[in-house]
């Protein structure tokens, strides 16, 4: 069958159909390819970038020129899947007119199909309304919502009493009524993401919510084994590739020292009467 590009009323159709929707997270354009290509129903540009690709301590300090950089290359390596730009802290705080004209950045100059952003406090809520009444689509994120964690206490679980549970709950239903086509939740016991899914119509996305979410996304480098610096519990590593990459610049750097890079094979030869003229 041919493939065709992802739309929303694709992700609801799997939603209904009980059919699981797949999301990745990329930063740059041959990820991007790969994924795309791997059939992923969703890239993510997410401010993990920061941590994971930046090598910031967090995602506070990404910018927006960041995030619409590598937004564009993303964009050119993604032909299929449903692309979505990350809004990063302080790009949706000061004023409904800042964070609709940041929305509409990630559209306009990087040419994502959505934005997402975190939380659903009372004013990220109004927030979310005005970037939706202007014509962009919003995925929210609730849960572990890494741009406040100093405020949640570090990057841990949430939801996890009944008090904290039943805001969760709330927030996704006034996300849903918002107009948010999706939601990702971040790091809550699972029946909680069970409840949010059954309650919504929309699809919700999980990342450490368990397996009865309608999908599931990681970020890229962590399920690769590129992050070494720590690695969240609710991640599966379905390769390491920070040692083979090590093995392969090791291997790389002593050839070059034993030279025996570059051999024949990778080197250009001139007719031996052409050398003669050069002198
Ligand atoms: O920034 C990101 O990669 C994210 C995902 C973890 C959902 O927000």
């Amino acid at each position: 069958m041919e493939r065709k590009k992802v739309t929303i009323p694709d992700l609801y159709r799997k939603k209904h159909e009980g059919k699981k929707i797949t999301m990745l997270t990329a930063y740059d354009y041959p990820v991007a390819k790969i994924v795309d290509e791997a059939g992923i129903d969703m890239i993510l540009v997410g401010d993990s970038l920061g941590m994971v690709v930046l090598g910031y301590d967090s995602t506070v300090p990404v910018t927006m020129d960041e995030m619409i950089h590598h937004s564009k290359a993303v964009r050119r390596g993604t032909k299929y899947a449903f692309l979505v730009g990350d809004m990063p802290f302080m790009s949706f705080q000061v004023s409904e007119e800042e964070a609709v004209r940041n929305a509409g950045r990630f559209l306009k100059e990087a040419g994502c199909d959505a934005i997402k952003l975190e939380t659903a406090e009372p004013r990220v809520l109004e927030v979310t309304k005005a970037i939706i009444e202007a014509g962009i689509p919003v995925l929210g994120h609730l849960g572990l919502t890494p741009q406040s964690a100093t405020k949640l206490g570090g990057l841990k679980v949430q939801g996890k009493d009944a008090e904290a549970a039943k805001k969760i709950i709330n927030s996704a239903i006034a996300l849903k009524e918002a107009g948010c086509f999706a939601v990702v939740l971040e790091c809550i016991p699972e029946k909680i993401a069970k409840i949010i899914t059954e309650e919504l119509s929309i699809p919700t996305i999980g990342i450490g919510a368990g397996k009865d979410c309608d999908g599931q996304v990681l970020v890229i480098n962590d399920m690769l084994g590129l992050f070494e610096r720590f690695l969240p519990k609710f991640v599966k590593q379905y390769v390491k590739l920070a040692p083979q990459i090590l093995d392969a610049v090791k291997k790389y750097r002593q050839e070059v020292e034993a030279g025996k890079f570059p051999a024949v094979e990778h080197t250009f030869a001139i007719k031996e009467e052409e050398l003669k003229k050069v002198g």
